[in-house]
């Protein structure tokens, strides 16, 4: 066989070990085999030297062709494998985006504690402090100081739970008021938010409940001053559009006591099918007055001096209102297909 026949050999199995390699190691190992420094090809290079010159011509032209042939056919498969692996690579380390995440539960506000920071926030912005008190609360803060003495019939009408003897949960906010005075000299100026109890349970009243408790004493205040307060927190938590009118009531720590209406946000008064206000025009609110004398008095208050206003609303009530929730029983199942809507 002549080197030039060897060379031709030599290029065909090259070509086809290129074209059946699968992998980039093993085209690695070809090109090892036929162009490296042991290979044939090379030695047969080398030996060209001790030719003559024609056959110098001949077998070296042979033989640089078979190597540029051969390394081009490597390069191009090179190519080829190394863009096939890295697609298989790219394949099996993708992250899928379209996978589902790790749920991650959001929180809603409360419908209640949405009003409660709405009416807090309004009576912050006015200068108002906020102050709390015990829901277990003595017979004298929860009756007695508000002008409710022992056997007074209004005692009875507030269905009230008994803890022990002289202990009871509040049935309402007022007391608030009672523990502020004894604490602090005039001008008072706040308001009390918190949970309170009665034995009553139906679509509209739940045996524990929100309430908001306010309290103004000061020089000079009078009903004027209420009304356009709570007007202005009636607005603030219902619209703009809201008018606010008082109705003489009776509650025993203030006098005169008054019931405050905002009109219908929903329907402005117009509609005599509104859901809202059930075609009344006005929405019942809340309670308030001009705190009793004898109330002042109890708590070394000089009421020749000092006069004041306050109120007591119901945050639930106002929120089945504002949200149109029919059953005030919803708010406190914790039924989050409920809670969630908020
Ligand atoms: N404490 C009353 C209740 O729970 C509400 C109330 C009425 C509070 C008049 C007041 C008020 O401060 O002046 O029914």
């Amino acid at each position: 066989m002549t080197p030039v026949d060897r060379i031709e050999a030599l290029r065909e199995e090259a070509l086809s070990a290129v074209a059946s390699a699968d992998s980039t190691s093993d085209l690695e190992t070809v090109r090892v085999r036929y162009l490296g420094r042991s290979a044939e090809l090379t030695e047969i290079k080398k030996s060209i030297r001790d030719l003559s010159p024609e056959e110098r011509r001949e077998v070296g032209g042979a033989a640089n062709r078979a190597t540029g042939e051969i390394e081009a056919a490597l390069s191009a498969r090179l190519e080829n494998l190394a863009a096939a692996e890295r697609e298989e690579r790219l394949g099996s380390e993708a992250v899928d985006v379209t996978l589902p995440g790790v749920p991650y539960p959001k929180g809603s506000l409360h419908p209640s504690l949405r009003v409660i920071d709405e009416v807090v926030d309004f009576f912050v912005g006015l200068g108002y402090r906020v102050a709390e008190g015990p829901e277990v609360e003595t017979d004298y803060y929860n009756f007695t100081a508000l002008n409710i003495p022992p056997g007074h019939p209004a005692r009875g009408m507030q269905d009230t739970f008994f803890i022990d003897e002289g202990l009871v949960l509040r049935t309402h906010t007022s007391p608030v008021q009672i523990r502020t005075m004894l604490f602090q000299e005039p001008p008072v100026y706040v308001v009390c938010p918190g949970r309170t109890y009665r034995r009553d349970s139906d679509p509209t009243h739940t045996p524990m409940f929100n309430q908001i408790e306010g309290l103004a004493v000061d020089r000079g205040l009078n009903l004027g001053h209420l009304k356009g307060t709570l007007a202005a927190m009636a607005r603030h938590v219902f619209g703009e559009d809201v008018s606010v009118r008082l109705r003489p009531s009776y509650f025993q720590f203030v006098e005169p006591g008054v019931e405050l209406d905002v009109s219908c946000f929903a329907c402005g008064g117009s509609d005599p099918n509104c859901k809202v206000c059930r075609g009344a025009g006005w929405i019942e609110m809340l309670g308030a007055g001009m705190v009793d004398p004898a109330v002042l008095t109890e708590v070394g208050y000089d009421p020749e001096e000092y006069t004041g206003f306050a109120f007591g609303m119901g945050p639930d009530r106002m929120a089945m209102v504002k949200y149109g929730v029919p059953d005030l029983r919803l708010f406190f199942e914790g039924d989050l297909r409920f809670l969630q809507q908020f």
